[in-house]
C-alpha cells in the first residue's frame, strides 16, 4: 500500500487580508495535523530563509570543481546512456540532503509496471497487417491513412509520440489527428483523404466526450457519402474505449473495439490501446520498444535509491522551486525538432494531474501545487521567449533535453553541432550570467565609452543564477522516448504525493463542460439571451448578430 504524505507547508498564497485573518486559526489547526510532524520540512524552510539568498551557482562551481559529478546522474539503459546533470540548480549538497529527507519521510515507492504484453496488445498486433497493405477498405484498396479522432489524453500522447518517432515510421500508414471541435480541424483533414483508403480510430476512454463524438459522427457521415453502405463501416472505424455500450450505440462493432481499463487515466494511456495509432505508424516492434523503455524507467523508479532516482530528483527540484522560491512555471525545452509536441503533451500530463488546490482529504492547500508547464523546441524558443528567461523578473526553472546523435546528421553533422553548442551555451549563460564588470569590458572592447556605455551597460548585464536541468541521451529511439515519458510521469506522481493531491482525477475540467452544454441550445435561434452575466449575454448577442455568413457577392 502507498503511504500517503501529509503535504508540505510553504509560504501561504496571498489572500486578501480579511480572508487571511478569518482563515488563519483554522489553517493553523490543520497545519498542525498535516505537516506539523514533519521536521524535515521545517528544517528546509529555516535553511531557505536564512541561506538560500547566498546560493550563487557561479561561485559554487568555482569553489568545487567536482560539483557536476556530485549533482548528476548517469543512467545506463538497454538502449544507450542518459546523463541527467542537475548541477546548474540553486542547490548544494546540504539542500539535496534535506530534500531527500523530506521525500523519504513522505513516500514509499510502489509502482505498477507498464505491461510488457497483454491481450489487447495481441489484438493490436492483429491490426498491424495494415502496415503491409493486407487490410483492405470497402473497395478492395489497401488502407493508407489512419485518422485518430480523440482529444486530451486520447490525442496528445499518440500525436506527440508519432511525431517524435517519425524516423521509425517507414512502411506504415500516414497518421492524422483530429481533436478540436473547430470544424476546421476535421474539414482540412478530410480534404486530404480518400474514404476508400482511410481508417478512423475513434479514441475516447469514456466515449462521451462531446468533441470526439461529434467529430466521429462527422467522419462517419463523410465516409458514408462515399461508401454508401453502412455495413462497410466495420472496415473503416474502430474504437479505443472503456465503454462498450456507447461504442455500439455509435455503430461500431464491439469486435472492433480495443478495450482498456477504467483505472488507466486518459493522460497516462498511450501505453494502452490508445497507442494503436502509434503501433500502426511505427510498427509493433517499435511500439514494444517504447513500452520497454517505459518499463525500464518504471523499474528504475521503483528500485533506485532516492539519491539516484531520476523522477524523484526532478520532482524534488520542482518542489524546491515551486514551494520555496515560489516559481510559477516550468519550461520543457527539447533540443530536438521531432519532440516538438513534448511540452504540449506534458502540459496535460502535469497540469491536469497536479493543477489542484484541494487535498486528498478535501481541504484547501495553503501552498502552491503544480506549475504552469510550457515550452518549445530549441533553438526556436531562443529567438522567441528566452529573453524573459534570461532577463525577466520571474524565476523559470527549465529542463533542457538533447540527443547526442541526430536523426539527420546533414552537412557532416554541422547542424547538430550548432544545435548542441546552443544547448550548452544557453544553460551556461543562464547559470553564469554576465557581471557588470564583464559587460563593461566587452562594451569598451567594442569601442564604446562615456555616456553611451553607461546607458547601455545595465541592459548588457545578466544576473544569471537561473536554474536548469540538462538531460542528454544517446539517441531519440522508441525505447528512449518511452523512458522519458515514464520519467516525467513518475515525477508528477511524486509531486502529487508531496502536495497531498490526487494526481489522477480532473474535476476542474467539468464546470466548463457543464456550462457549454447549457449554452449550446441558447445559440440555436435568434432570440436574445438574458440568462447569464452581462458579459456572457453581450458576447452571445454579438455572435448571433454576426454568425450568418452572407453569400459571396456576384460580380
Ligand atoms: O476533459 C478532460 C478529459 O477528461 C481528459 O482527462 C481526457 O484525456 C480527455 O478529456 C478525453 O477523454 P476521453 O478519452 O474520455 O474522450
Amino acid at each position: 500500500s502507498l503511504k500517503i504524505n501529509t503535504g508540505i507547508l510553504t509560504t501561504p498564497i496571498a489572500l486578501s487580508e480579511k480572508k487571511r485573518r478569518k482563515k488563519k486559526r483554522r489553517r493553523e489547526e490543520r497545519i498542525k495535523v498535516v505537516i506539523g510532524g514533519d521536521p524535515n520540512y521545517r528544517k528546509l524552510e529555516q535553511w531557505y530563509k536564512s541561506s538560500a539568498g547566498n546560493l550563487n551557482m557561479r561561485q559554487m562551481f568555482g569553489a568545487d570543481p567536482d560539483r557536476s559529478n556530485k549533482l548528476s546522474l548517469q543512467m545506463t539503459t538497454d538502449d544507450g546512456d542518459i546523463l541527467l546533470d542537475y548541477s546548474k540548480n540553486l542547490i548544494n549538497e546540504e539542500v539535496m540532503r534535506m530534500l531527500f529527507d523530506m521525500v523519504r519521510s513522505t513516500i514509499l515507492l510502489n509502482v505498477s509496471l507498464k505491461p510488457k504484453h497483454t491481450s489487447v496488445l495481441t489484438q493490436m498486433l492483429s491490426y498491424i497487417c495494415m502496415r503491409s497493405g493486407e487490410w483492405k477498405g470497402f473497395s478492395g484498396k489497401a488502407i493508407t491513412d489512419v485518422v485518430n479522432v480523440g482529444i486530451g489524453g486520447s490525442d496528445l500522447g499518440p500525436l506527440m509520440v508519432t511525431e517524435a518517432l517519425k524516423p521509425y515510421s517507414k512502411g506504415g500508414p500516414n497518421v492524422w489527428f483530429v481533436s478540436n471541435i473547430d470544424g476546421t480541424h476535421m474539414a482540412k483533414t478530410l480534404a486530404q483523404l480518400n474514404a476508400e483508403t482511410t481508417l478512423f480510430i475513434i479514441a475516447s476512454k469514456t466515449f462521451t466526450t462531446q468533441e470526439t463524438i461529434t467529430n466521429a459522427e462527422t467522419a462517419k457521415e463523410w465516409f458514408l457519402q462515399a461508401a454508401k453502405d453502412t455495413s462497410t463501416v466495420a472496415k473503416h472505424f474502430v474504437a479505443l474505449s472503456t465503454n462498450a455500450p456507447k461504442v455500439k450505440d455509435f455503430g461500431i462493432d464491439t469486435n472492433n473495439m480495443f478495450e482498456f481499463w477504467d483505472w488507466v487515466g486518459g493522460r497516462y494511456s498511450l501505453w494502452s490501446a490508445i497507442g494503436l495509432s502509434i503501433a500502426l505508424h511505427i510498427g509493433f516492434d517499435n511500439f514494444e520498444q517504447l513500452l520497454a523503455g517505459a518499463h525500464w524507467m518504471d523499474n528504475h523508479f521503483r528500485s533506485a535509491p532516492l539519491e539516484q532516482n531520476a523522477p524523484v530528483i526532478l520532482a524534488l527540484l520542482g518542489v524546491w522551486y515551486v514551494n520555496f522560491f515560489q516559481a510559477e512555471t516550468h519550461a520543457l525545452l527539447p533540443y530536438d525538432q521531432y519532440m516538438h509536441r513534448f511540452a504540449a503533451y506534458f502540459q496535460q500530463g502535469d497540469m491536469e494531474s497536479n493543477g489542484k488546490y484541494i487535498t486528498k482529504s478535501g481541504t484547501r492547500v495553503n501552498y502552491h501545487t503544480g506549475p504552469i508547464v510550457w515550452g518549445e523546441p530549441g533553438t526556436n524558443g531562443q529567438h522567441a521567449f528566452y529573453q524573459l528567461i534570461h532577463q525577466g523578473t520571474r524565476l523559470i526553472p527549465a529542463d533542457f533535453l538533447i540527443p547526442a546523435q541526430s536523426q539527420h546528421p546533414i552537412r557532416d553533422n554541422l547542424h547538430h553541432k550548432i544545435l548542441m553548442a546552443n544547448f550548452l551555451a544557453q544553460t551556461e549563460a543562464l547559470m553564469r550570467g554576465k557581471t557588470p564588470e564583464e559587460a563593461k569590458k566587452e562594451l569598451q572592447g567594442s569601442g564604446l565609452s562615456g555616456d553611451a556605455l553607461e546607458k547601455l551597460l545595465p541592459h548588457k548585464v545578466f544576473e544569471g543564477n537561473k536554474p536548469s536541468n540538462s538531460i542528454i541521451f544517446k539517441k531519440l529511439t522508441p525505447f528512449m522516448l518511452g523512458a522519458f515519458v515514464a520519467m516525467y510521469e513518475h515525477k508528477i506522481f511524486v509531486q502529487g504525493v508531496m502536495w497531498d493531491i490526487n494526481s489522477y482525477d480532473q474535476w476542474g475540467v467539468e464546470l466548463g463542460k457543464q456550462l457549454a452544454k447549457k449554452i449550446e441550445p441558447e445559440l440555436q435561434d435568434d432570440a436574445e439571451v438574458h440568462s447569464h452575466d452581462s458579459s456572457t449575454n453581450g458576447l452571445i448577442s454579438f455572435f448571433k448578430k454576426n454568425q450568418i455568413q452572407k453569400p459571396p457577392r456576384t460580380p
